[in-house]
């Protein structure tokens, strides 16, 4: 169940929008910041704040990338795998932050450090191959550059 805190939070930011569809992902966003992702119950909870059907939001959270619907590390890298991204070498990126962090996309290391998840276009494509970590863009990657950003997320 929602926290309080959660529901006067989502109630207070119904006003701004015109349809409570447009609200949804802004609702999501709110019960991950309090839980660091978004559970079953979470989604269940936000349909019917929103009056819309579960399906309905699950179809929503789906399709943001930045909606979690599984636990993830304490940071979460969002690297894309787009084509710009793929053409300029995205897979090697991927390659180092498997070797480096030893998990596979999709996977959250032991220590519960990092989350990486494959990601489609991230808006950063004149700065291809790119990665988000914990919101923040990573541009003009290079495998060496990957090390050196891994290290400054303990
Ligand atoms: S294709 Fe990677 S940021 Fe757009």
């Amino acid at each position: 169940m929602l926290s309080d805190t959660e529901r006067e939070e989502i109630q207070k930011e119904l006003p701004r929008y015109a349809h409570k569809r447009a609200m949804v992902p802004e609702a999501l966003r709110i019960v991950q910041e309090h839980r660091g992702w978004v559970n079953d119950e979470g989604v269940r909870d936000v349909a019917e704040i929103l009056a819309m059907s579960v399906d309905e939001i699950e179809t929503i959270a789906t399709a943001y990338n930045m909606i979690f619907r599984k636990p993830v590390g304490r940071h979460v890298i969002l690297l894309c795998d787009n084509v710009s991204c793929w053409i300029m070498g995205s897979d090697k990126l991927q390659s180092r932050i498997t070797e480096r962090l030893r998990i596979a996309p999709g996977q959250t290391t032991p220590d519960n450090r990092f989350t990486l998840l494959p990601s489609a276009c991230i808006g950063d494509c004149h700065h291809a191959p790119s990665m988000m970590i914990d919101g923040e863009m990573y541009g003009e990657l290079t495998p060496e550059r990957i090390d050196e950003i891994l290290e400054r997320h303990p």
